[in-house]
């Protein structure tokens, strides 16, 4: 799809139109993933974090949200619930926190690999490169790591660099792909700064990274946050809006740009649309969700944004409920790990550049 292309589609108001862009991203989504949703078990075992990104309630200046650390033992109760939910996957996240070492987080992903079976994806923010291979090593199979916006000046302001000489995300997810990682990434839509041209900029991003996940999300302010804080909503005529159509747009646009990755439909789309927006992402290019095992106690914590729609375990969702709900958009629940059909077509350990260069 040309740049234009996509261009038009993100401005495009017209609902009929809308609706023939669903139905495209629908169509490519079913004739390159299939029908199946895949469920990942959303495990949040840590709030910590040492970064100070504008937008994120996790920031370590955040004195206000009470912190915690999952033990390993916890951790290992929620991915056999993750299985008995029938989850492929379960998915360890947590803010950037360098209390969870390196050798902590191989052994719990070696003790979750052999307890359940699982495929673990590890969403753990920017982190070492030595790391990243220990806990290749160890069984991970696939990272996320969001890339947010492709405008370096709009990133640098939200997602200030910890140290200016360490490798940016898109150096990490290169070097993940090398380790033989399924990788993921994606972006925020809405952040306050965010252009209809910078939007474009971030699909085509997303397009030449190859990637095997993406994910996208609406911004959703937090108070306790500079880009939430009262006043710091953007007016400028180009802003772009945090709402769920644009959302939708964006997740189609996606599908018909990375046609064999797995996306989910977020939880944040779910925030601002409800459970119906939830299910227009399915519609729309989606074939993952990723349902909450994290324990009550410390869902409340893990306050990236406010009010995060519940879905999962703490919110009582069982297995014959999410049957019912992927059945009734005529879907049905994924079966195994769901990796992606990107990932295999592609020599393992090859990077995507040695795979463009032929
Ligand atoms: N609104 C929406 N998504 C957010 N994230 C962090 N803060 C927010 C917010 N305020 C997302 C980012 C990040 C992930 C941990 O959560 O995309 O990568």
């Amino acid at each position: 799809m040309r740049r234009d292309e996509i261009s038009a589609w993100l401005r495009e108001t017209d609902r009929s139109r809308l609706e023939q862009l669903w139905r495209q991203a629908d169509e490519v989504r079913r004739q390159n993933v299939g029908d199946e949703v895949h469920l990942r078990g959303l495990i949040e075992i840590s709030n910590h974090c040492v970064r100070e990104c504008h937008y994120c309630g996790l920031r370590g200046p955040n004195r206000r949200l009470p912190r915690y650390r999952m033990t390993a033992a916890e951790i290992l109760a929620c991915a056999h619930q993750a299985r008995a939910l029938g989850c492929g996957t379960v998915v360890l996240q947590s803010g950037e926190d360098p209390g969870l070492t390196a050798e902590w987080i191989a052994d719990l992903v070696r003790n979750i690999c052999v307890a359940t079976g699982l495929a673990v994806t590890l969403s753990l923010g920017e982190r070492d490169f030595a790391e990243l291979a220990a806990w290749r090593e160890a069984g991970a199979s696939r990272y996320l790591l969001k890339f947010e916006t492709s405008n370096r000046a709009l990133l640098n302001r939200i997602h200030p660099p910890r140290d200016p000489q360490r490798p940016d995300r898109f150096a990490i997810l290169r070097h993940l792909r090398g380790l033989g990682y399924e990788i993921g990434s994606g972006i925020m839509v809405g952040i306050p700064g965010q252009s209809w041209e910078d939007l474009t900029d971030d699909l085509l991003c997303i397009q030449a990274l190859e990637l095997d996940m993406v994910a996208v999300g609406p911004f959703i302010p937090h108070p306790q946050t500079p880009l939430g804080a009262a006043g710091s909503a953007s007016d400028h005529p180009d802003q772009v809006p945090n709402d769920p159509v644009t959302t939708c747009k964006v997740l189609a646009l996606a599908r018909l740009l990375a046609p064999l990755a797995n996306i989910p439909s977020t939880t944040a789309l779910a925030t601002i649309g409800g459970t119906s927006a939830r299910e227009l992402g399915l519609r729309c290019g989606a074939n993952v969700l990723m349902p909450s095992l994290t324990p009550a106690r410390y869902r409340s914590s893990y306050e990236i944004y406010p009010d995060r729609a519940s879905f999962g375990t703490s919110g009582g969702l069982s297995r014959a409920e999410l049957e019912n709900r992927i059945q009734s958009l005529g879907r049905r629940p994924g079966v195994g790990r769901g990796d992606s059909p990107n990932y295999h077509r592609r020599p393992r350990g090859q990077t995507c550049h040695d795979v463009a260069a032929g």
